[in-house]
């Protein structure tokens, strides 16, 4: 300890006394990455020795890096000099049976709290985009249930290509984070965009990530993080359906997958928004950056948003389920022979309508959906007013469209002023809309 606490300060930190606590040039703790685990996946490109300097940032400020080292990569740095900067085993052959022994991919990519690809070579970006998995770092990357931040670096051509454009998107749109790449002289000699990010600032894009600010990492923030009109502001986002028991193993549900809901957290968070999403049991995993509060029932989910409050925003996205057991039975419910039971119902508290009755406590913008299976429109038109919300995003949810589940969705926003009809989209391209909508309608009160 004491020799880890000298080596700080011989890379110009200040030590205060015990509690034992070092600060950087920022004034905030360098406890933001101690016991981080990160997982760096080194792939072939010449920035791969900037990640040399990268792995040991990390580790003076506590973090611990282990390494995934493509065989391209290796063309650029050895094995040896990541094993001796990260401190531990390096990862490099998905088929090695010694590794599989130590630790399979799919552990490799779990116990991690981060995983960092730096450099992100237009090839392992394309293969993320594609969802393959051909060697131990695309295995890892597509097994991963945790975060993921990038570092692309690439000749400018390639960077500008169509191609990785889209993929650009595609791993923006499910989440990706990204840092850089920057401009610059190339070391092909050429002049332009696609320098890998210094390994300073992939450091201060951890440090954004673990701090919460995903804006800063996200791409769709806009230019890293540039255009954040939500910044300051407080969002509530409810996802997924609820589960409400009959008996210690039976419960009612219903289709909502979460897709949209989580999606929308993640624009808002993306647009700068500090984001608390309170989600029902989807199979989702937790969107980075976000206050991911995870429930069960109805009355669990308004508890959750109840607590939340105050908020500038509000989306209940959730699909509630809008009854549960009167009396939920303690035992598992047993066949007596005397045919099926009754089982009696009572209505379930109404999260949109309690949240826009909450007086000073109410979120400036309250939004919700309406899923409707026939007349649309009129039905979110009544449910506006019904349960006191600004904007509705009505949907057709009949089995025919797909919505429940699906990732496409058909919106009609009702506001005071009328019906907007959305084009057919993807959730996410609806949950970028709808952001976009909320900033300008929160700047315009301003
Ligand atoms: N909602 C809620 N709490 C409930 C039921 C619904 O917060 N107990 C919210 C949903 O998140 C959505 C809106 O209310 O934003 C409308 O939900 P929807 O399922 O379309 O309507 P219901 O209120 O359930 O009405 P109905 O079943 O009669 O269509």
């Amino acid at each position: 300890m004491q020799e880890r606490v000298a080596a700080r300060i011989r890379a110009g930190y200040v030590c205060i006394t015990v509690p034992i606590c070092i600060f950087n040039g920022h004034g905030e703790p360098q406890a933001l990455l101690s016991s981080k685990r990160i997982l760096l996946i080194v792939a072939g490109g010449i920035a791969a020795y900037k990640t040399l300097e990268l792995i040991r940032r990390l580790r003076e400020r506590g973090a611990s890096v282990r390494c995934i080292l493509t065989k391209g990569g290796a063309q650029f740095v050895t094995p040896l000099s990541l094993a001796a900067l990260s401190g531990d085993r390096v990862y490099d052959d998905l088929f090695s049976l010694t590794d599989e022994a130590a630790m399979g991919h799919i552990e490799l990519s779990r116990d991690a709290d981060l995983l960092v690809v730096a450099p992100a070579t237009a090839d392992l970006m394309a293969k993320m985009a594609a969802g393959m998995a051909d060697d131990l770092a695309t295995t890892a990357l597509l097994a991963t249930d945790k975060p993921v931040l990038i570092a692309p670096a690439m000749n400018v051509r390639m960077w500008e290509h169509a191609a990785t454009r889209a993929n650009v998107e595609t791993l923006a749109s499910r989440g990706v984070l990204r840092v850089g790449p920057g401009a610059g002289d190339m070391a092909c000699g050429e002049f332009g965009e696609g320098r890998m990010a210094e390994p300073a600032e992939i450091l201060g894009a951890i440090e954004s990530f673990f701090r919460g600010d995903v804006a800063a990492v996200s791409p769709s923030a806009g230019a890293q993080g540039k255009a954040r009109p939500l910044a300051g502001r407080k969002a509530l986002v409810t996802s997924g359906p609820t589960h409400e028991a009959i008996d210690p193993v039976r419960y009612i549900a219903n289709r909502s997958s979460g897709k949209q809901g989580h999606a929308i957290a993640r624009a808002l968070a993306g647009l700068g928004a500090e984001t608390v999403l309170v989600s029902g049991p989807t199979g989702l995993a937790d969107p980075p950056g976000i206050s991911v509060i995870h429930v069960e029932s109805a009355r669990e989910m308004l508890a959750a948003c109840q607590k939340a409050l105050p908020v500038d925003v509000a989306v209940c996205a959730a699909a509630v389920s809008d009854w549960r057991m009167a009396q939920e039975a303690g035992q598992k419910l047993k066949k007596n022979g005397g045919g099926p039971p009754a089982l009696a119902l009572t209505e379930n508290p109404d999260i949109l309508r309690t949240l826009g009755e909450a007086g000073n406590l109410r979120p400036g913008l309250l939004v919700g959906f309406a899923a409707e299976t026939e007349k649309v429109v009129e039905h979110a038109k009544a449910k506006r007013k019904k349960k006191g919300a600004d904007w509705i995003l009505a949907n057709d949810v009949s089995p025919a469209t797909g919505t429940f589940g699906g990732d496409a969705n058909v919106i009609h926003l009702v506001d005071d002023s009328g019906v907007e009809d959305w084009p057919r989209m993807s959730k996410e391209e609806v949950a970028r809309r709808l952001a976009q909508r909320i900033a300008e309608n929160i700047s315009i009160k301003d």
